[in-house]
């Protein structure tokens, strides 16, 4: 059964000098959990935030954190993101030189949204034996590393084939997506089946983030609509 789709706002094109007041204004437009890069310049060539930013909005926002780690060691620096406002933390398959499965497990023994991501070229096969205990699989629509980067279409059959090994397999996780969504390619993920569906620069470039925000959501809301009615015929 498919989860009605939500879109989480991606900080890494957010204003940073005046991050939690645009996060204020983005929940009064109704954005609850906002998808938060973590990239070591290692993994990818690109570096960004750590854990302090959250420490420092600390009560001044009520919304969760998705956090997406692109580091080279993330069974030591997902423990860095145990901390109360984070909801979810994303570890990549590419990455773990450990034991994923211990990773995923910790994280969930400690309350967290438990994710696993593959970049555009790694296969479905590289994710089997975590399928089982994952809550999240993040399909990545570009390749990690930018903000703004084109959509690559030939990610949406993977995201058409987990949907499909789940309803198959019975599982429980939640399909996400990241990269390169905007008016126009957030049709393509939402009817592949997507359910957490990740857009940053389509959302905080133009001027005006809760407005876009606002109208990404009334698009989705539309297509629900339209397939309501269509099924009531
Ligand atoms: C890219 C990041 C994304 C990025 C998406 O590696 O993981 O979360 O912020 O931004 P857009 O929507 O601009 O592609
Ligand atoms: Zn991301």
């Amino acid at each position: 059964m498919t989860k009605r789709p939500i879109l989480l706002p991606s900080l890494l094109s957010a204003p940073f000098d005046r991050l939690g007041e645009t996060i204020r204004s983005m929940e009064q437009a109704g954005a609850h959990v906002f998808h938060y890069d973590v990239m070591d310049g290692h993994f990818v060539p690109n570096i960004t935030i750590g854990p302090l930013i959250i420490d420092s909005l600390g009560d001044s926002v009520n919304c969760e954190f998705d956090a997406h780690l692109m580091v080279t060691n993330p069974s030591t620096q997902m423990k860095w993101f145990n901390k109360p406002r984070v909801r979810s933390v994303t570890l990549h398959v590419e990455t773990s030189s450990g034991d994923m499965k211990k990773d995923l497990q910790w994280l969930k023994d400690h309350g967290k949204r438990a994710g696993a991501a593959i970049s555009p070229p790694t296969t479905l096969a590289k994710l089997e034996p975590i399928l089982p205990i994952v809550d999240q699989v993040l399909v990545m629509t570009v390749y990690p590393g930018f903000a703004g980067q084109a959509f690559l279409k030939e990610t949406l059959p993977k995201i058409e084939e987990l949907a499909a090994i789940r309803e198959r397999s019975g599982y429980d996780f939640t399909i996400q997506v990241d990269g390169g969504i905007n008016r126009e390619t957030l049709r393509f993920v939402h009817d592949a089946g997507a359910e957490e569906i990740v857009s940053g620069a389509a959302i905080f470039d133009g001027g005006d983030p809760a407005g876009e925000f606002i109208r990404l959501n009334e698009m989705m809301n539309s297509w629900r609509e339209d397939h309501a009615s269509a099924r009531s015929k």
